[in-house]
């Protein structure tokens, strides 16, 4: 499209070169000029300059230059023609157009904008009245606020088939436009008239980039089927492209370099008003391609949040497939799993904002989640199985548009198979070439066979187990909770693993044993892990091995934990028989025969175990 010098000069007069910079650049006013750090290189002193009177950006440092249409094309990454029409439609200029064709679409928009804009009016209004009251009170109720209704142009569509009609063609609109628009239907049988779309709910306004009211999402008061009726698509109005709260969001998102990108409108409401007023949404469908691209012309690394359950993981893989062909560097995506059963706008309600806040820094990058959906559920416990992750992860980064972002992909995935096929080889390995360097407890212990402590060694099977399934948690987290160890370093690392485990399992980020290893290693138990995966215990108890199936390991686990029981139970009769043999005294004695029922009992549900546990006695 050619714009006359004419029209670009005037839009260049309205728009403010130095408002439009200072967006994005802290600028300060120095004589005519203004200067600021560079956003096109990295620098400490300030190099770049505007100057408004001359209508150009120039930057001493790294030779940037040009007019306003230039930044925002660079800036927010648009075409010639994408940077005017943005720009003229922040100024309210009209964007002359060559074809008539195009002139009469761009009239015919020009025209349903008002339309929408008068129905978003006529919303709002009704809200206030009597006819409204409910609605009004479902939201307040609801926990939106005043500011928030004003915000988002909430309102109410009464329960009847004609009101908006009657009330939009006072003001001279049209039914061709009305239905044109979306907002009422034309029932098929043409000799009758149409009707209001939205009837008796809550009207949540969409809006585009620069505010203009494009279509609704009428919400029912209360339960009900469908829970939102959306507008259909017009010409106005394509699900696909708009992003629910962006006006709303878009000067703090900038501000803050971040965006927050959610499931619905509530979510988008609740974390705009606790703060985080730079959280958007689509609109109730997966995310597309120019949903992406928009968000990314705001901030470089948009940040989605998903569901735990398994519909919200879904939806988190089909928005990485989606995000690779258009990768590019520095554009990526980050991703945050919410609680399962929860979304933001409940869990800011049971736990306030610092649980969102706490959530977000918890997001992951767009290739942990490829790794994650590649990686979970696959047992990689043969050569073919780990070939066959090897070749998924390829095929994935070979989707990568960008060649630079794909080189890097390919080479992240093959660090990481090196680093998790060694550890997991190390970890089966004898723990000659670990790597966890033995224990000196270890060492010691495996002096003379007879001399290991038996109790730490069926702690220790017990705890190693648990890290190297950390899927069992869920099952077994609880009776390993109420075990104590008796020594004080395997017992500060078993409340390690547990507390991990446990803010694992809420968080919902899916640590499998290498991410464990890493962690604990970290967090200053590489002496004792090198004593936990190491021979000596998976000797003894191989369902620990980490390349074990997860239900083999559970009833070795299981019947370990049976074994250490009894084994108290006998400390404990030891103890008791002792002191009858002092002092006898009737407590003493019946407690006596009950921990020997107790023990009989475990003993019973015991099976045979054969290198699947340590058993009472010497071990040899
Ligand atoms: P949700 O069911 O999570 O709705 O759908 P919500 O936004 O949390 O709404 P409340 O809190 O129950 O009122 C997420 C989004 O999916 C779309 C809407 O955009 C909604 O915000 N949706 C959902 C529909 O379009 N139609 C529906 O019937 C349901
Ligand atoms: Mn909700």
């Amino acid at each position: 499209m050619a714009f006359s010098p004419r029209f670009l000069d005037e839009l260049k007069s309205r728009v403010g070169l130095a408002e439009v910079i200072g967006r994005r650049v802290r600028l300060q006013k120095k004589g005519r000029e203004h200067s600021g750090l560079c956003p096109f290189h990295n620098e400490k002193t300030p190099s770049f300059t505007v100057n408004e009177d001359k209508g150009f950006y120039h930057c001493f440092g790294c030779g940037e230059h040009g007019s306003v249409f230039d930044f925002v094309m660079k800036t927010d990454n648009l075409s010639f023609p994408e940077a005017v029409e943005l720009l003229a439609a922040e100024v309210g200029m009209k964007v002359p157009v060559e074809t008539p064709e195009e002139r009469q679409r761009a009239e015919r928009a020009k025209g349903l904008y008002d339309v929408m804009e008068a129905a978003a009016v006529f919303f709002e209004k009704q809200m206030r009245l009597p006819v409204g009251k409910a609605a009004l009170d479902y939201l307040l109720d609801r926990g939106i606020s005043e500011e928030s209704i004003a915000k988002f142009r909430l309102g109410y569509a009464p329960d009847n088939r004609g009101s908006l009609r009657t009330a939009l063609s006072k003001e001279g609109v049209t039914d061709a436009q009305m239905i044109e628009a979306g907002l009422l239907i034309q029932p098929d049988n043409r000799g009758k008239s149409p009707y209001d779309r939205f009837r008796g709910r809550a009207m949540f306004a969409i809006t585009d980039r620069p505010g203009r009211v494009i279509g609704f999402g009428g919400r029912i008061l209360g339960e009900g089927e469908p829970k939102y009726l959306n507008s259909p698509e017009t010409p106005l109005f394509h699900k696909g492209r708009a992003l629910y709260g962006m006006p709303q969001s878009l000067a703090n998102a900038r501000k803050q370099n971040s965006l927050i990108v959610t499931e619905g409108y509530t979510d988008v409401i609740a974390l705009h008003q606790a703060g985080f007023t730079m959280t958007v949404a689509p609109l109730g469908t997966a995310l597309t391609e120019d949903q992406i691209q928009l968000m990314w012309r705001v901030v470089p690394e948009p940040c989605l949040c998903f569901d735990g359950d398994a519909a919200g993981q879904r939806a988190a893989k089909r928005a990485a497939e989606r995000a690779l062909p258009l990768l590019k560097p520095e554009h990526s995506l980050r991703f945050v799993t919410l609680p399962e059963g929860e979304d933001p706008d409940s869990l800011i309600k049971a736990k306030g904002a610092g649980a969102m806040t706490e959530l977000i820094a918890t997001a992951q990058p767009l290739s942990e989640i490829i790794w994650r959906v590649e990686t979970h559920g696959h047992p990689l416990d043969t050569p073919e199985a780990r070939a066959g992750l090897e070749r998924r992860l390829r095929d994935t980064a070979m989707r990568i548009g960008d060649e630079t972002v794909q080189r890097y992909y390919l080479n992240a995935f093959k660090d990481r198979l090196w680093k998790e096929f060694r550890k997991i080889r190390d970890a089966a390995n004898t723990g000659k070439s670990g790597r966890f360097a033995p224990s000196s407890q270890m060492a010691e212990k495996s002096g003379s066979a007879t001399k290991v402590d038996r109790k730490w060694l069926q702690q220790a099977i017990l705890l190693t187990t648990l890290i190297t399934h950390p899927e069992l948690f869920d099952q077994l987290g609880e009776q390993l909770g109420v075990l104590h160890f008796s020594s004080p370093d395997l017992d500060k690392l078993r409340q390690e693993v547990l507390k991990t485990l446990a803010l694992n399992e809420e968080t919902g980020s899916g640590l499998d044993f290498a991410s464990i290893c890493d962690h604990l290693e970290r967090t200053g138990f590489s002496e004792q892990m090198g004593g936990l995966l190491s021979r000596q215990v998976y000797d003894h108890a191989s369902f620990a091995r980490p390349d074990t199936q997860f239900n083999v390991a559970r009833k070795g686990w299981e019947q370990q934990l049976r074994l250490l029981q009894r084994d108290q139970l006998l400390d404990e009769i030891a103890v008791v028989e002792k002191r009858l043999a002092k002092d006898p005294t009737r407590e003493d004695f019946d407690l006596l025969k009950s921990l020997k029922d107790t023990a009989d009992k475990v003993e019973d549900a015991e099976p045979e175990y054969n290198n699947g546990g340590v058993p009472t006695g010497n071990v040899a």
